[in-house]
Formats: structure tokens, C-alpha cells, sequence
């Protein structure tokens, strides 16, 4: 087999063929991807589905994972793999207005930690028969196609990310006692740094972004919008069509992604995820 990454579209992501995920990922080959996971900022490995241990072993070859918060969620036997089921059981669980979904909103993961994941593993278990898609949209080259004036009046300041936000349009899964002490709420720079590239990104999520600090609240929506507005532009877009298997993962620190939830009612989407520690936005 020989390794090969593919290009999935001009505004990110690469497709690998040629790497077995179950073998050590060493020397020059592990350099090959890591360097294309920092360019591409999504990588897809096709793959039938593995058990939650394999998974996580896959994982493991990238960096150190870190159970999500919500423990509902999290895999009897793999505290670290979270099993999520997104299916529409019946037929009032669907809403006419899909921005009723949560996580249809632009999102990146964890950003309401200090320490948000650095990176997801999503593998895909069961999809539906249309819709379902997972799109990303790359806030660094929105970043980097800002103006002058933008980027001087966005660069140092910071944002109060919330486990939940009246800017949602629906309130996020309830919490027990023990995740809402672990979640005050925080703050991380508007525009970070990646620590791996020195390269800067827009880092902002429509479902935890509460306010930029110390300015009005209508100053605050004005810059919000405007971040909103940059990154979810169709160029920096990519939407991955599931095969069963597909195992994606993409870069926390300069994507955002969301969900087409209009998918048929009854029909399976399933998925288990992973996340890996990350360090503090700066
Ligand atoms: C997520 O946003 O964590 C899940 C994405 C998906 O279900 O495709």
C-alpha cells in the first residue's frame, strides 16, 4: 500500500488511502500525516466501523484523548469514545425549522472549556439514506481573507464562550450537578493562533459564543455577526456525504462544522466520536 492524500475540495480537508489504521503510525509516514492533517485541517481514512477499543486506539496515534463532558453520552466500556445518536425516532422529534437542531448551528467542539479539544474523531456507524451531512467551514482562510481593518479591530480581543448562550437558537443538553461545576463559563481570544502552524484563525462558535468582552452588547453583535458572516462564506465550505465507516478528523482550532439534520425520520445516523486534548487558545 502507498500512502496518498487527496484533496477533497479547494477550502479543506484530504481523503488518505494506502495507510493501515490499525499498524503503528511512525516515521516518515507519520510525518506525512501529520503534516497533511496541519494543511488540510480535515483528514478522511475509509474504514469499516471498528468497536469503541479500536477506535480508540486509532485515536491514540494523534495525540491524547479526553472524555467529553457529558458522561450520557460516553461509551459504557470506552469512557473516552461517546456514542452519538442523532436519529429521529418519531416523527415529532423533527422540526420544520431545522435551526431548531442544535447542531445545525456552526460549532467547534468543547469550546466552552478552557482547554477546548484540539481535535475530533468522528466515524460514522449507521447513516440515512439522504441528508446527514457534516460540513465544515475553514475559519482560517476566513481569517486570512479578512481586510487590514478587520483583522487590526478583531486581533486581541477576547470572547465569553457559555455552555449555553441566548445567541443558540435552542438550549443545549441538560447538565448534572457535577458538569455544571466543571463548566464556568470562559474566555478565549476572538482570533487564535494555532500552535503547531503560527497560522491565525477566527475562533468563534454560534452555540457557546456569548459575547465579546468589554464592549457594549451592541458592539458585541456587530463583531459576532461579522465573524459569523466571514467564516461560514460557501468558499471556505466543505460537506462530507457519509459512507458507513468514514472515519474523519479535523482540526478544532481552525474549523467550525454543523450538521444537515433534514434526514429521514426512522432512519438510523449514528456515530462514535472522539475527542484529543488540546492546550489553551492564545
Ligand atoms: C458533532 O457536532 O459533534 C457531531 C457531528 C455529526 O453528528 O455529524
Amino acid at each position: 500500500m502507498t500512502l496518498q492524500i487527496k484533496p477533497l475540495c479547494e477550502a479543506l480537508g484530504a481523503e488518505v488511502t494506502g495507510l493501515d489504521l490499525s499498524k503503528p503510525m511512525a516515521g516518515e509516514e507519520g510525518q506525512a500525516v501529520h503534516e497533511a492533517f496541519l494543511k488540510h485541517h480535515l483528514l478522511c481514512f475509509r474504514s469499516p466501523p471498528l468497536s469503541p477499543a479500536d477506535f480508540a486506539d486509532v485515536a491514540g496515534k494523534f495525540g491524547t484523548l479526553q472524555p467529553q463532558l457529558l458522561r450520557s453520552q460516553r461509551d459504557g466500556e470506552v469512557p473516552e469514545v461517546s456514542i452519538l445518536d442523532s436519529t429521529y425516532v418519531r416523527v415529532e422529534d423533527k422540526p420544520d425549522d431545522m435551526r431548531q437542531m442544535r447542531l445545525t448551528g456552526w460549532h467547534t467542539d468543547d469550546s466552552y472549556l478552557e482547554v477546548p479539544a484540539k481535535a475530533t474523531l468522528l466515524q460514522s456507524i449507521e447513516i440515512p439514506k439522504s441528508g446527514g451531512q457534516t460540513s465544515f467551514c475553514n475559519t482560517q482562510a476566513a481569517y486570512e481573507d479578512l481586510s487590514e481593518a478587520e483583522k487590526q479591530r478583531l486581533d486581541g480581543l477576547f470572547a465569553v464562550h457559555r455552555y449555553d448562550t441566548p445567541r443558540a437558537p435552542v438550549p443545549p443538553k441538560a447538565r448534572t450537578q457535577a458538569e455544571i461545576d466543571e463548566t464556568p463559563e470562559v474566555v478565549h481570544p476572538l482570533v487564535r493562533t494555532n500552535e503547531d502552524t503560527g497560522q491565525k484563525a477566527l475562533y468563534f462558535n454560534a452555540n457557546r459564543t456569548d459575547r465579546v468582552a468589554d464592549v457594549s452588547h451592541a458592539e458585541s453583535e456587530e463583531i459576532l455577526n461579522l465573524v459569523y458572516d466571514s467564516m461560514t462564506q460557501a468558499r471556505y465550505r466543505y460537506d462530507h456525504e457519509w459512507q458507513v465507516g468514514d472515519l474523519l478528523i479535523w482540526d478544532n482550532r481552525c474549523l467550525v462544522h454543523s450538521v444537515n439534520m433534514d434526514f429521514p425520520v426512522g432512519q438510523r445516523r449514528l456515530h462514535q466520536r472522539i475527542l484529543l486534548r488540546g492546550d489553551r487558545p492564545v
